[in-house]
């Protein structure tokens, strides 16, 4: 996969020659290309930003130089034999990033990001690229950061660890909290590993009782509870149809019912604690 990064910068996208990243890179399954964007400025003092119209506060990107670097890059990877990247423009206005977008976003040949500093880059830059490419804008999380170099690496490292033989072990993100499948839309439980006693506490017995059956439901009641406690909106949603009999009894003790007549079609909350308020 080719990763072009378009930023003013270049220095905040190191880590992306550490750990799990570096390490695809340096394997050669990422080819990462940071790029600053002031070198398509053509000003003395390299300007990319301007005052926005209508007033406000704070400053917005300029077309341009976004124009040419885009431009320049999408020119460099066609010479190279790519077809069109897809454009990554995270803001806090964008739609949530999520497991499944991470998912859709690994099976991409390039990628290519536009994190802004400031209020944001000139809304004509995206309308321009919505035309040509794929474009997403995305937004990590309900915060405002300084810009979007954090949620570059952020988006990076989760579409990284996706990529065919970059994680040691293929099996490792089966089992993630909300990926696709088996423990589907639950999170992840805790872990343990050796000490089996540490400052005098122990780990649960069931895990080294060798019982696979056992150990499987311990850590799906571990995920309902971990899900019930920090992730209520899950269990809200949660299809009645994946639920046994023994979840079902779970679900009771920590709190929640089924409600009549809901969910479906309509996406609603299909359990409910009486005594709580829905959740937001
Ligand atoms: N830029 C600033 N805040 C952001 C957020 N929450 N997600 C993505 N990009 C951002």
């Amino acid at each position: 996969m080719r990763l072009d990064v378009v930023t003013i910068f270049p220095e905040y996208l190191e880590p992306l020659n550490v750990s799990l990243v570096g390490k695809a890179r340096a394997r050669g399954q990422l080819d990462v290309r940071v790029h600053d964007l002031r070198a398509w400025t053509h000003d003395r003092h390299n300007t990319v930003d301007d005052t926005p119209y209508g007033g406000g506060p704070g400053m917005v990107m300029k077309p341009e130089p976004w124009g040419e670097a885009l431009d320049s890059i999408m020119a460099s990877g066609e010479a190279e034999g790519l077809v069109k990247p897809t454009l990554i423009v995270p803001t806090p206005s964008g739609r949530p990033f999520t497991q499944a977008l991470a998912v859709e976003l690994a099976e991409r040949p390039w990628l290519v990001f536009a994190p802004a500093r400031y209020e944001g880059i000139d809304r004509r830059v995206i309308e321009e690229y919505g035309e040509l490419l794929e474009v997403h804008e995305v937004s990590i999380g309900d915060y405002v950061l300084a810009g979007g170099e954090a949620a570059v690496l952020v988006i990076t490292e989760a579409v990284a660890r996706l990529l065919p033989g970059v994680l040691g072990n293929a099996e490792s993100h089966r089992d993630d909290s909300f990926a696709p499948g088996a423990m589907a839309d639950l999170l992840e439980g805790p872990v343990y590993t050796k000490p089996p006693e540490w400052r005098g506490r122990s780990i649960p017995e069931v895990l080294i009782s060798g019982h696979h059956g056992r150990i499987a439901r311990w850590r799906r009641d571990e995920a309902f509870r971990r899900t019930s406690e920090n992730r209520p909106d899950l269990i809200e949603r949660c299809d009645p149809a994946t639920l046994d009999k023994h979840d079902r009894a779970l679900l009771a003790e920590l709190g929640w019912e089924e409600l009549p007549g809901t969910g479906g079609a309509t996406g609603g909350a299909r359990f409910g604690r009486p005594d709580r308020p829905v959740e937001e």
